[in-house]
């Protein structure tokens, strides 16, 4: 076991670990999925939800996740052998391995329409763009049925690529420098979209808290949005914190990264309704909000498409390293436990998520092929991938997370691994967390979820 632990590789060091975690994290949750869902649920008021979700419940499971996967330098299920005997727990490994296949199935998709966005407006496809014609060319991409497709197994390609290459050198190289260009560019975007007519308008829908918006439905869509945006619950901030170092701080790396990627949201958010308003466009557009806004922001600004271009690829990127975080789960299971060697995990699994995928860039539109087909309370495969993943399986995955870490764990485990063997002096912050944990964490995911299922009502 100790040759095993000493052969698997790890990030360099503590900037590192924070740029490839937050390079899970960040992705099109934050500039496709969170604007967009926002804009379903009416905003503020979702948002603030939201922030109480991320604090709450996302970071404690988050420290939770690293506790795990640094302590055993395992994959999700490898770890959870090794940290209890009993097959209850292994539950958390069998939904985290779901989770990842429900997720890549419509991931992928969208991801492959953000790098087809790429080549549109390298084209010059945008050129004179208006809103009308923003969600004619949307409808379009998204319709197909072959282009979505192919764009689809061309981003496949490229996360199986780099994934074939390794942890380190994959992961580090990309993360460590795009992430804070992407991070300007948004800036970029909001300011821009600021000084539209009518900008104010967007604002107000961002910020100004309007409770009468908030049904049990959307606070478990607010649940779910946390643990999809902080790629928690299913084992990949195990996964990544079994690659970490013995002297990263897993609760400040979780509070940072959980503050970058909101940072990150509310940033799009800001480039987007502002647009959605200026341009008479409705804030419950849905997927295709982001397709049919940022080219609107852009035009008419010099070089606007050249940043229209470099949008979408810096996008196209956060995408594809949040990708391979969440194939990495699969592979590392299949590699570690099944024995299989790292390239045949890679392309096996890569096969499976675009046969099952093609269901979900089938269904995107109601005009798709498989548009009208309803497979799981009237929604077709692209929402019922997203809903069971999101909000189903990872609030569960979380759930159990929380439970384990804060009741079966030993504290004085905990403790060692949350202090760095007590390098850090930060026994008060650990025990605040565990009491968080074993408290506020479950009983919040619970009200959630019996709320959503209407067996309590507020
Ligand atoms: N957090 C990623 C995003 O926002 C998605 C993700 C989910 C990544 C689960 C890993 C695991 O795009």
């Amino acid at each position: 076991m100790e040759k095993e632990k000493i052969n698997r590789e790890s990030f360099s060091g503590t900037l590192a670990v924070f740029f490839a975690t937050l390079g899970s994290a960040v992705g099109l949750g934050n500039i496709w999925k969170f604007p967009y869902v926002v804009g379903k649920n009416g905003g503020a008021a979702f948002i603030l939800v939201y922030l109480i979700c991320v604090a709450f419940v996302g970071i404690p499971v988050m420290v939770s996740e690293f506790y795990i996967g640094r302590k055993t330098h395992k994959n999700v299920m490898g770890a959870l052998k090794e940290l209890t005997p009993n097959p209850l727990w292994k539950t958390i490994g069998v939904f985290g391995i779901l989770t990842a296949y429900f997720i890549m199935f419509y991931y992928s998709c969208v991801a492959g329409w953000v790098y087809s966005y790429i080549f549109k407006a390298l084209k010059g496809d945008f050129t004179n763009v208006t809103a009308d014609s923003a969600s004619t060319l949307f409808g379009k991409t998204v319709v197909g049925p072959w282009p979505p497709l192919v764009w689809q197994f061309i981003a496949m390609a490229v996360v199986s690529l780099i994934l074939i290459k390794g942890v380190e050198k994959g992961i580090e190289r990309v993360t460590k420098t795009l992430i804070p260009v992407l991070f300007v560019l948004i800036i970029v975007c909001g300011i821009r979209a600021l000084t539209l007519p009518g900008a104010s308008e967007g604002l107000k829908f961002l910020f100004k808290v309007d409770f009468s918006q908030i049904t049990p439905g959307a606070i478990l869509a607010a649940m779910g949005l946390a643990f999809f945006k902080l790629s928690l619950g299913m084992g990949t901030m195990v996964t990544y914190g079994s690659y970490f170092t013995k002297d990263t701080n897993l609760i400040s790396t979780s509070a940072k990264v959980a503050v970058a990627d909101t940072i990150v949201s509310l940033l799009a958010g800001i480039a987007i309704f502002p647009t959605v308003f200026s341009f008479g466009m409705k804030p419950e557009a849905g997927p295709g909000l982001l397709f049919m806004t940022i080219p609107l922001v852009f035009s008419k600004l010099p070089f606007g498409n050249i940043l229209l271009v470099a949008f979408f690829f810096l996008t196209a990127i956060a995408a594809t390293t949040a990708m391979i975080s969440i194939v990495e789960v699969l592979i590392a299971y299949f590699t570690e436990e099944k024995g299989f060697k790292r390239s045949s995990a890679v392309i096996i699994n890569a096969i499976i998520i675009l046969l099952m995928g093609s269901l979900a860039t089938l269904s995107a539109d109601k005009a798709s092929v498989l548009g009208n087909l309803s497979v799981f309370f009237g929604k077709g495969f692209f929402d019922t991938f997203d809903f069971i993943s999101s909000n189903i399986l990872m609030p569960i995955g979380g759930l159990l997370i929380a439970l384990f870490v804060g009741y079966i764990v030993k504290k004085q485990s905990l403790i060692n691994e949350l202090s760095n063997n007590e390098n850090l002096k930060n026994i008060g912050l650990i025990t605040t967390f565990k009491y968080v944990l074993m408290g506020i964490t479950p009983i919040l995911l619970i009200i959630v979820f019996l709320s959503s299922l209407n067996i309590i009502k507020f």
